[in-house]
């Protein structure tokens, strides 16, 4: 098989930093050495690629996102390829995105369509949660076929969005109690759906139609509620319990309590709820603010929550940041909210920058380079069955790389990013580090700002039970 070493790099895992040099057999990593223990053979390496003063990682692991999702009458904008693509350029070389499975459908046919979008289209690997839009006695037993049979081992049940995906507090029960028996991991929108759609209603008879009032009518307490509501179930029923999309310090505060006391209760957080907020992104004027209607909402910069999930990071009451990438472009997509902001598709595309924005913590002192590595690439192949195959640097293990320059800067934008979107949320900012190349199962698919992979190579993950599990 082909022999790539990769040289003088500091090699960056979830446990610190050692300066080591990295060879790699094929799809996989053969052995780390001690700087220059492999010059020896370097002159029979198909290619030597020279990491001196970067970093070398595991490739970044987004565990949600949502090509091509059905939502609000329209389609998320990014495809399996279009979508791929753009997180290879940010140093992301696996996804698990969201199959879905609406009121009334049924689950195989989700997942078989699912499969259909993906098979063939993408650039990196990718594997599935399910979205379980109809729990019932049909759905309950394709949960444990899932499970047991199609390496799909994960289920996102809403709280909200009543009529789309919603499920009740017993269906929700029914489904964790399956999930338990099975081992397997259920996955949550933690927000009040029903008490928000009374809030909306009332918000437009005032007349309150900006994208603002999207925050303003899914307030913090409807988060909070929602968390402790589906913490409750899950100990009743004894199953594993992941809040996706988490925004509100309080309902973070539920999590980490249940954490506390020793449940298997997990949290993850995105890149616009570390950055964005409700005054300076929802609230511009005009129609602006409709590029951030996602949900959970951006809160209020004002009430801290910002401080607060980043202290979570730190002290691991939260686990994973992933994007939620769900992008919608302005035009035709995001407009058709334009006098009613509950018809605003929700959603933020920013698959190709969470290794970046997540760097800015390592800048700015919020994370150790460390713990950077933990939350984007470690904990999330972990949490949801790849490890070791995926989110380390170890022999055996997948050799899936990011060589980081932190002395190069990264400047976000539209006219400059791969995603499907005619917008970005992080439009003209400039960041600290750059991902310079990037290897996937030991090709190199970026270099010099270029993809150089191949879609279709990306191949789906099986995968196994969460590993934080006793
Ligand atoms: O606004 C969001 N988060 N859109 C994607 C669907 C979901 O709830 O994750
Ligand atoms: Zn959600
Ligand atoms: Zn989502």
């Amino acid at each position: 098989m082909a022999l790539t070493l990769i040289t003088g790099g500091e090699v960056i895992s979830s446990s610190g930093a050692q300066s080591a040099d990295l060879l790699i057999d094929g799809d996989l990593i053969a052995a780390l050495g001690a700087p220059g223990y492999f010059d020896a053979i370097a002159g029979t390496c198909e290619r030597v690629i020279d990491a001196k003063g970067k970093y070398v990682l595991p490739g970044g692991i987004d565990v949600h996102t949502h090509m091509e999702l059905p939502f609000g009458g329209t389609f998320a904008s990014d495809t399996f390829e279009s979508g791929t693509i753009a997180a290879a350029f940010g140093g992301t070389t696996s996804i698990i995105d969201f199959a879905v499975q609406r009121t009334g459908e049924d689950v195989h046919d989700g997942l078989a369509s699912w499969h259909e979008k993906a098979d063939g289209n993408c650039a990196i690997d990718y594997g599935f949660h399910q979205i379980i839009g109809g729990v019932d006695d049909a759905s309950l037993k394709a949960m444990a076929d899932l499970t047991l049979h199609e390496g799909v081992s994960s289920f996102k049940l809403f709280m909200a969005y009543p009529g789309i995906f919603y499920s009740d507090d017993g269906q929700i029960l029914r489904a964790m109690q399956t999930a338990a028996d099975l081992g397997a991991m259920i996955m949550m929108h933690a927000e009040n759906g029903p008490a928000i759609d009374v809030l909306v209603a009332q918000a437009l008879a005032r007349g309150e139609t900006d994208p603002r009032f999207h925050s303003l009518t899914r307030p913090v307490e409807m988060e909070e509620e929602a968390t402790h509501r589906a913490i409750m179930l899950a100990k009743v029923a004894k199953a594993p319990l992941y809040i996706v999309h988490m925004s509100a310090r309080e309902a973070v505060e539920a999590v980490a309590h249940a954490r506390h006391l020793g449940a298997n209760v997990f949290g993850e957080t995105c890149p616009q709820y570390l950055y964005l907020s409700l005054e300076e992104h929802l609230a511009r004027p005009g129609f602006e603010g409709a590029a951030y209607v996602c949900s959970t909402p951006l809160r209020s910069r004002a009430e801290g929550h910002q401080d607060s999930l980043w202290r979570a990071l730190r002290t691991n009451e939260l686990s994973v940041v992933s994007t939620d990438h769900c992008p919608f472009c302005m035009k035709d997509q995001k407009e058709l909210g334009l006098a009613n902001f509950s018809k605003i598709p929700n959603g933020i595309g920013s698959v190709e920058h969470r290794m970046d924005l997540l760097y800015q913590g390592v800048v700015t002192g919020e994370l150790s380079l460390a713990r950077w590595v933990e939350i984007a690439c470690t904990t999330p192949a972990r949490m949801f069955g790849l490890y070791p195959k995926k989110g380390v640097i170890a022999p055996g293990s997948d050799a899936d790389v990011v060589i980081y320059d932190p002395r190069g800067t990264t400047d976000i934008g539209v006219k400059s990013h791969h995603m499907n979107m005619d917008h970005s949320a992080y439009e003209g900012i400039h960041v600290d580090g750059r991902v310079e190349t990037v290897l996937a199962r030991g090709r190199v698919i970026i270099e010099n700002n270029s993809f150089t992979g191949a879609t279709g190579r990306g191949a789906f993950l099986r995968r196994g039970l969460s590993q934080y599990l006793l």
